[in-house]
């Protein structure tokens, strides 16, 4: 099942706090494949960013978790709240393109205890298992690593086994375990094509 407690409708998903140690050592970001390039956070690109947003997060779990995610208008949102948050970090902000077109997003912002926090990484489905999230994320510690602070940190749905694969291998680890309660039948109703029971 893919829930980890259901109790009158409610359902409670596992979320991971991790956190990587960026004063260790400087992470080197890999070449992109052929075709890819990176786009550094500029205002006018907010709605592309919306865009890979939505598209990476349909029809997964934090598109459920994160009713706003699944959506464009939500995302756009989102990315507008992002960008207005006192402790954005436009070195963090990044979007890769392929051949014009915007296949992933990451944002990161400064919290007041010196981490820096990633806020969404997404890769559209078609791009997945190139490299391109591992170089996302990679691009966004160095940045948090150029605005000078020392850890950088995530939440993660404990289900997200690609997501967390990903983390763990750049060094991430779990340092608080979280619960965060949805509705479950709205969260079933709204995703008909994810067997949420099984
Ligand atoms: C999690 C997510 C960002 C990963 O993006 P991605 O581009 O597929 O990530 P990568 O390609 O770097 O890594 C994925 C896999 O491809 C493999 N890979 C990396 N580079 C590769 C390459 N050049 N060729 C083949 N495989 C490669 C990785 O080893 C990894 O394998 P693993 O799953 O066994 O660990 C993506 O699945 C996603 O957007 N999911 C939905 C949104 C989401 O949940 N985001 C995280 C929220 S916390």
């Amino acid at each position: 099942m893919i829930a980890d407690d259901v109790q009158q409708g409610i359902t409670y998903f596992k979320r991971f706090r991790m956190e990587a140690d960026l004063l260790a050592s400087v992470p080197t970001v890999p070449e992109l494949p052929l075709g890819f390039a990176w786009l550094p956070w500029r205002e006018d690109l907010l709605e592309q960013h919306a865009r890979a947003k939505q598209q990476s997060f349909h029809n997964e779990v934090d598109g459920v978790i994160f009713p706003n995610l699944s959506n464009y208008e939500g995302c756009l949102r989102l990315m507008r709240d992002i960008w207005r948050r006192p402790g954005f970090c436009a070195a963090a902000t990044w979007l890769i393109i392929h051949d014009g077109v915007p296949c992933g997003t990451i944002q990161g912002i400064s919290d007041r205890l010196g981490a820096g926090v990633v806020q969404n990484l997404g890769v559209i489905p078609a791009y997945r298992g190139r490299g391109i999230g591992t170089a996302l994320m990679l691009k966004a510690m160095v940045g948090f690593r150029q605005a000078g602070l020392g850890r950088a940190a995530l939440e993660v749905t404990a289900q997200n086994g690609a997501a967390v694969r990903l983390y763990r291998r750049l060094g991430f680890r779990c340092r608080r375990t979280l619960y965060k309660a949805v509705d479950a039948l709205a969260a079933a109703a709204a995703t008909p094509e994810i067997d949420w029971w099984l």
